[in-house]
């Protein structure tokens, strides 16, 4: 195992300084002339970001923000405690200004997420609702959310993370939440059902980590969608959200494979909040900044050639921004420094992108 992985990250790492000394001879890590966002969009690709409200007070951020990337989605302003604090009251001022930004900068955007077992008020999580009323709290959160949004934000993480990280019975998959506990599985269709009332023109996506490859939960995954669409369920995509660690890479073939199988089901996939840490593995910056400049560009490839793979999305837009530095301040897993000074991630993307645009 360990000698596997070492050999991966050893493949990775020169994998990754070729791309180093490629971008080095092209003049350097400045952007050129045309945005990440324009190439991939004219490959049938959204190249996007996470974003919040107070990223968005900053000049330099919104600059590059604009410049680069074509759709944004919420980091945390649409979930449901930052929109239902109270049972009988909705804040949408801080959703409502990321939609009026992507409305003037021509952004797509992705609604995220309507049900999740984190991010959930207290007025929820104390109020032991039984399965009728929780369905009802749940049916008038999606109606109010996504019929305020209708028309303006076409895709929506319907369900975030519903099965578990480890698979002990594949009969029963669910991660333990306070929907599953109260509703049973079927919280998961009537979520899908409710969102496809609110907006019949959207399109609802199912968004998960850790089942991006193949294996037990991608595999559930898998049986969970095929489930509902046999059962005419409104799913019409699924986000695999690619967070993931140049010490276990993930693994192209596999990715490909999954999504291929996903395409069987009739279903779009976007990669949605990929980000690569590098606090798992040992080596110099630079090593570690080639191999995951690697893992980006692998796994653009594989959404490239899938013609069901419609985005490609980064769960931030610079390591200042990331989540991963609540856990530790080194981290440094997206495409733009904390400088906001490109990467050889995001020069190993351009190099992908320009090759295929020739
Ligand atoms: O809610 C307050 C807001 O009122 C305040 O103005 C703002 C000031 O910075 O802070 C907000 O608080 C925190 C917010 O991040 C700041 O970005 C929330 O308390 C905190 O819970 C929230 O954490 C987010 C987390 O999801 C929970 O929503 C992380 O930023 C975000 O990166 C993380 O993202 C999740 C995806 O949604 C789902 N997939 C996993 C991914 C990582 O956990």
């Amino acid at each position: 195992m360990l000698g596997n992985a070492i050999a991966q990250l050893s493949q990775l790492i020169v994998v990754g300084a070729t791309i180093a000394v490629t971008a080095w001879f092209s003049g350097g890590f400045q952007p050129s002339d045309i945005p990440l966002g324009q190439l991939a969009r004219a490959q049938g690709v959204e190249f996007g970001t996470a974003v919040t409200t107070e990223s968005l007070q900053e000049d330099a951020y919104r600059k590059l923000l604009v410049r680069e990337f074509t759709t944004i989605v919420p980091e945390y302003e649409m979930k449901f405690a930052d929109l239902h604090p109270a049972p009988n009251r909705y804040t949408f001022a801080a959703a409502d200004e990321l939609v009026a930004f992507a409305r003037r900068h021509q952004s797509s955007l992705r609604g995220h997420a309507l049900i999740w077992h984190r991010s959930l008020p207290e007025w929820l999580l104390q109020g032991a609702f039984p399965r009728e009323a929780l369905l009802g709290v749940m049916q008038e959160h999606i109606r109010t959310v996504v019929g305020r949004y209708r028309g303006q934000v076409p895709i929506w993480d319907v369900v975030n993370e519903a099965i578990a990280d480890t698979i002990d019975n594949p009969q029963s998959p669910w991660r333990n939440t306070l929907w599953w506990r109260a509703i049973g599985p079927e919280y998961v269709e009537a979520a899908f059902r409710f969102a496809h009332a609110a907006d019949p023109a959207a399109r609802l996506f199912y968004n998960d980590y850790g089942g991006e490859g193949l294996g037990p939960k991608s595999d559930a995954i898998y049986h969970m969608l095929k489930l509902l669409r046999d059962r005419g369920v409104p799913v019409h995509g699924v986000g695999l959200q690619m967070h993931v660690d140049i010490a276990a890479p993930p693994d192209p073939d596999a990715v490909t494979a999954n999504i291929q199988r996903l395409a069987d089901l009739g279903l779009e996939v976007q990669i949605t909040e990929m980000d690569v840490s590098l606090k798992n593995s040992m080596g110099s910056f630079e090593e570690r900044f080639s191999a995951q400049a690697a893992i980006y560009q692998q796994m653009l490839q594989v959404c490239l050639n899938a013609p069901n793979c419609t985005a490609f999305v980064v769960w931030g837009l610079s390591d200042r921004q990331s989540w991963l530095r609540e856990e530790s301040a080194e981290d440094a897993p997206l495409l733009f420094d904390r400088a906001y000074r490109p990467k050889l991630a995001y020069e190993a993307l351009r190099d992908l992108l320009e090759t295929r645009s020739q």
